[in-house]
């Protein structure tokens, strides 16, 4: 369990956060969406101490810390019980994908060398990167060095994991595998806050979004909420401005996450699979094509979209990506849009 209460901070005269209040239940996972410099990161940080409150109280667990005054031994204990997963993955370069997720096993937490060892593969395995255990970072492509800070930051068994744009600094085809990851890890239970923009996870994965603005939380609420209806006007005009193409936001949810059901296996117990990124992919272009048909005519709106089969690992990608395709030329052809807009 997470909670701040009225969390204060200033870098020199800026105020960056204005008395944040968040509370995170156990396995509760949060979305945090709002524009750059809204104090997203510094939210985050500030749960840790990596960035010190000028003021308000901090619990992670049962450890409260009040920022005006504290122990260090409290900032440490909370520090152990969150990992913090970044951007830029920062992995050590000169150690494998094993080494990396061993480190904290063995230096921090002085466990068994070999008992660390066999976790950690069962780790890597977790994430889909079984056979990359003697790959070095430099030989990983950025979404599978993702995979292994997350697999890194599970290894020290947190209780609650925070998430700052893990899937920003990826080219778009390997976002796809992180968010897997992710969803899996918060399949399992874990207590996660995460800033993204990603809003199919939001919508899909997401207990709760909530939407910060210029260092305070103008709204949060459950995903199709704030994301499908939001209440506050600088809400409405953030999501138009990331949501692309003026669609009506719940719609393009809708879209998007039909998209995950065609995407992501049935079974999460297996891991993703190459196929599943590269569908992933190819369809979202699909169906962002298909919104794109006709923005301006109203008609039945999930027409595209339900004949979008569900794709698991055994039946082959296409039938989605034609799916959408053919619904997007029935919608040419017809006038009728695909499941479109306003
Ligand atoms: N170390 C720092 N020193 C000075 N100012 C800072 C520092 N860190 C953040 N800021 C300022 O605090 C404000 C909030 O920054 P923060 O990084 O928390 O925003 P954000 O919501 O994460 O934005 P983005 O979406 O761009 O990552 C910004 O105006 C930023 O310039
Ligand atoms: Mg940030």
């Amino acid at each position: 369990m997470i909670r701040l209460r009225n969390i204060r901070k200033s870098f020199g005269t800026d105020e960056v956060l204005k008395g944040v209040d968040l509370d995170v239940e156990d396995g509760e996972v949060v979305v945090v969406i709002g524009p750059s410099g809204a104090g997203k990161t510094t939210l985050l940080r500030c749960i840790n101490f990596l960035d010190e409150p000028d003021s308000g109280e901090v619990t992670v667990g049962c450890t409260t810390i009040d920022a005006r005054k504290y122990d260090k031994r409290d900032v440490l204990a909370v520090r152990r019980k969150t990992a913090m997963i970044f951007q830029h993955y920062n992995l050590f370069r000169n150690r494998t994908a094993l080494g990396n997720v061993m480190e904290g096993p063995v230096q921090v937490q002085h466990r068994p060398r070999k008992e660390a060892e066999a976790r950690s593969r069962e780790l890597l395995d977790s994430v889909g990167l079984a056979d990359k255990c003697t790959c070095f970072p430099s030989q990983l492509s950025g979404g599978q060095q993702q995979r292994v800070g997350i697999a890194r930051a599970l290894a020290l068994d947190p209780e609650a994991m925070l998430f700052d744009e893990p899937t920003s600094a990826l080219d778009p085809e390997l976002v796809g595998e992180v968010l897997a990851v992710m969803r899996k890890v918060a399949e399992l239970g874990m207590t996660m806050v995460v800033v993204t923009h990603e809003m199919a996870f939001a919508r899909e994965v997401a207990d709760r979004v909530v939407f910060m603005d210029e260092g305070a939380i103008v709204e949060q609420g459950l995903p199709e909420d704030v994301l499908g209806n939001p209440a506050h006007e600088r809400t409405r005009r953030f999501l138009r401005r990331i949501l692309p193409q003026q669609v009506d936001p719940l719609l393009y949810g809708g879209a998007e996450n039909l998209l995950s059901n065609a995407t992501h296996p049935q079974n999460a117990s297996s891991s993703p699979t190459e196929d599943d990124y590269t569908l992933h992919v190819a369809a979202q272009t699909a169906v962002k094509q298909a919104l794109d048909v006709d923005s301006t005519t109203s008609g039945p709106r999930s027409a595209a979209f339900q004949t979008v089969p569900t794709h698991t690992s055994e039946t082959t990608p296409e039938p989605a990506i034609d799916a959408v395709l053919t619904s997007r030329t029935v919608a040419q052809t017809t006038g009728k849009p695909a499941g479109l807009v306003r």
